[in-house]
């Protein structure tokens, strides 16, 4: 467990600011057209990040979600740590459509999340996974698209070793 939020580089603060702005017309889009549009956060972090290098708080993806206009119809935020599990709660509030786990993601996601957006009932996702390294699973993915209603936004970091090694693993397998 840590008590501490993340110190993120310039890099993480163009990610999450391509996240809300691919989020908000997914959202127009999909309601537009009778849609039900929810948000999946794999790794969702402790809601909030510093500045590297400075006091600076920056929200992190879950807590940005949880703005976008016009809003997801449900958010389902998953991260292995406890803490962090309980500052996103803290984030949540006594929103009934905001559901959060403690567990792995590649578990929490494939068994109890993924099975909950239907393709019949028009409902579709938004997914974010944003690993360290190596902790995604490839069947996760695969489930995901096996869902026809769930995409992806995968941050694959390339700069550090754990990567490497999953390059050359994506490389062996295909
Ligand atoms: C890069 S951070 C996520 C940052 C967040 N997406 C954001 O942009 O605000 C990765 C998070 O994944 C969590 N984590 C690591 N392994 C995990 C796993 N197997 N399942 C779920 N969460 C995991 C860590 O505790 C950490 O909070």
């Amino acid at each position: 467990m840590t008590t501490e939020i993340d110190e993120i580089g310039y890099w993480s603060e163009i990610k999450l600011e391509i996240l809300e702005k691919y989020a908000k017309p997914y959202n127009q889009i999909l309601l537009k057209n009778q849609f039900h549009p929810s948000y999946i956060d794999g790794f969702a972090g402790a809601g909030h990040h510093k500045a590297k290098g400075s006091s600076r708080l920056i929200e992190g993806s879950p807590t940005r979600a949880l703005g976008v206009d016009p809003p997801f119809e449900r958010f389902f935020f998953v991260d292995s740590d406890a803490d962090r599990v309980s500052r996103l709660k803290r984030i949540a509030g006594n929103r009934p459509n905001v559901h959060v786990y403690q567990g792995d993601c590649n578990d929490v996601l494939v068994d109890g999340i993924f099975p909950r957006i239907s393709y019949a009932r028009r409902e579709r996702a938004l997914c974010i996974l944003d690993p360290y390294g190596l902790q995604l699973n490839w069947e996760t993915i695969r489930a995901a698209g096996n869902s026809k209603a769930i995409e992806i936004f995968l941050n694959f970091p390339v700069m550090d070793n754990e990567s490497k090694c999953a390059l050359a693993q994506v490389r062996a397998r295909f």
